[in-house]
């Protein structure tokens, strides 16, 4: 397939990510913030009478709606009932043939990187893959000990481990790979727990409901506790998913770190908004400014702050361009010699002077305060090569 035609199917696929992760995340909004409003209806009314255990009025596109929750089971099954699933498994199915196509058919570029850690791409694949399924395994089997019973510790238990992940994944993978494999590993978990936990228990509810027995509300209890570790979920992978156009995230020296901290403001957002559902906007709104400052501390702390690059002799340009010729040019240029790009990748030509000096600030970004580029260090440039270039753009990025 040529590689254009392979663009093509990168954009579809990816363009359904979004569509079936925005119908996902949105619905996972929805209800956990419709659980959460809702009120007990009159005691000994009828409603009460017939197991309702909360309900809510909204208004929105111009008309009103009473929605009601039952405590367990209604009485009597409508004959159409909504099950929100397909958004969850779509979201997985599009996310994994995109980190297929992208991070294991191009693992050498996107996902190996020689400086991190000299592995072959069998090993690579088998890493992430391990990753993925491994993470829901320890996930679940948390989920069913009596740490489950304690939400915050069982959160920070989760966090430390998904930090530890992040860690252990930085020093095998490039940076945007372990990023991006950290992404799928909650993405994972959050569509496992809808395919392996909250659906059979919906489907147990249903059935005891059909039989016109009295339904065992656990399972049913188990579906919504993963059903609110998911919505906590959303927010941390939705910052991994943008975080592959900022190299100065993945890649930081400390990107776990910066990931860790991060998810970690994601997970306050998240629960700010819970709180404020529950009623208890006054007590949570402290979070709010908490997060705000959270983010910039991270921002200034994560900014590198190289030595003045200015200090030293003059970097003659012909140096820069010869530099680039090598390290950036394989790829970056109208025909790209390297066999993995028929065209420049996202358009960025680094051949002329004019190219280059045009590009300084994008050239400084990827590959001075990060090592974002060249791509898994590929060309294999040395720390030596990138100061001159960081020099030569604080010298004022001359032509002569
Ligand atoms: C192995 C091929 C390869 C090499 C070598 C390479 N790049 Fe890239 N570059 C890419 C790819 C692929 C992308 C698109 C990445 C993406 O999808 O986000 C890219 C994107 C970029 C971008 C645009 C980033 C953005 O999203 O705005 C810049 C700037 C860039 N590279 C600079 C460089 C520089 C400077 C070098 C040399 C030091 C270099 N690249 C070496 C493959 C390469």
């Amino acid at each position: 397939m040529g590689i254009d035609l392979m663009e093509w199917l990168h954009l579809g696929i990816r363009w359904i990510h979004i569509i079936t992760g925005i119908a996902w995340i949105g619905a996972s909004f929805y209800f956990i913030w419709l659980d959460m409003n809702l009120t007990p209806p009159e005691k000994d009314g009828r409603k009460d009478k017939d197991g309702v255990g909360g309900e809510l009025w909204a208004i929105h596109g111009g008309g009103f709606y009473e929605v009601q929750k039952y405590r367990v089971a209604p009485p009597a099954l409508p004959d159409h009932l909504h099950w929100f699933k397909y958004e969850a498994y779509f979201t997985w199915l599009s996310g994994f043939v995109l980190l297929t196509l992208l991070y294991y058919f191009g693992a050498e570029i996107y996902l190996i990187d020689q400086n991190v850690a000299d592995i072959s791409t069998d090993t690579a694949i088998l890493i992430g893959l391990g990753s993925l399924f491994g993470s829901w395994v320890i996930y679940d089997f948390l989920c069913k000990t009596p740490l489950i019973r304690h939400q915050g510790v069982f959160g920070l238990v989760l966090f430390l481990l998904l930090t530890l992940a992040a860690w252990g994944l930085s020093q095998i993978f490039s940076g945007r790979g372990a990023f991006i494999h950290v992404g799928a590993i909650i993405g994972t978990i959050m569509a496992a727990n809808v395919m392996m936990v909250i659906m059979p228990g919906q489907r147990a509810l249903v059935s005891a409901a059909e039989k016109g027995e009295e339904p065992d509300p656990t399972p049913g209890l188990k579906a919504k506790q993963r059903s609110l570790h998911n919505n906590y979920f959303t927010l941390p992978v939705l910052f991994i998913m943008i975080s592959n156009h900022y190299p100065m995230t993945f890649g930081h020296e400390f990107s776990w770190l910066v990931l860790a901290a991060i998810a970690a403001v994601g997970v306050l957002v998240r629960h700010y908004f819970n709180m404020k559902n529950q009623g208890k906007a006054k007590q949570g709104f402290i979070l709010l400014p908490i997060s705000f400052v959270l983010f910039f501390v991270i921002a200034w702390a994560a900014t590198p702050r190289t030595e003045d690059l200015s200090e030293g002799p003059k970097v003659p340009f012909a140096q820069v361009q010869e530099i680039i010729q090598n390290r950036c040019a394989s790829c970056h240029a109208a025909k790209p010699s390297d066999e993995g790009f028929d065209t420049p990748p996202k358009g960025v030509k680094l051949e002329t002077a004019a190219q280059i000096i045009r590009e300084k600030t994008r050239i400084r970004q990827q590959s001075v305060d990060t090592d974002a580029m060249p791509l898994g260090n590929v060309t294999e440039m040395t720390e030596e090569e990138r100061k001159m270039i960081g020099r030569w753009i604080a010298q004022g990025a001359s032509k002569d």
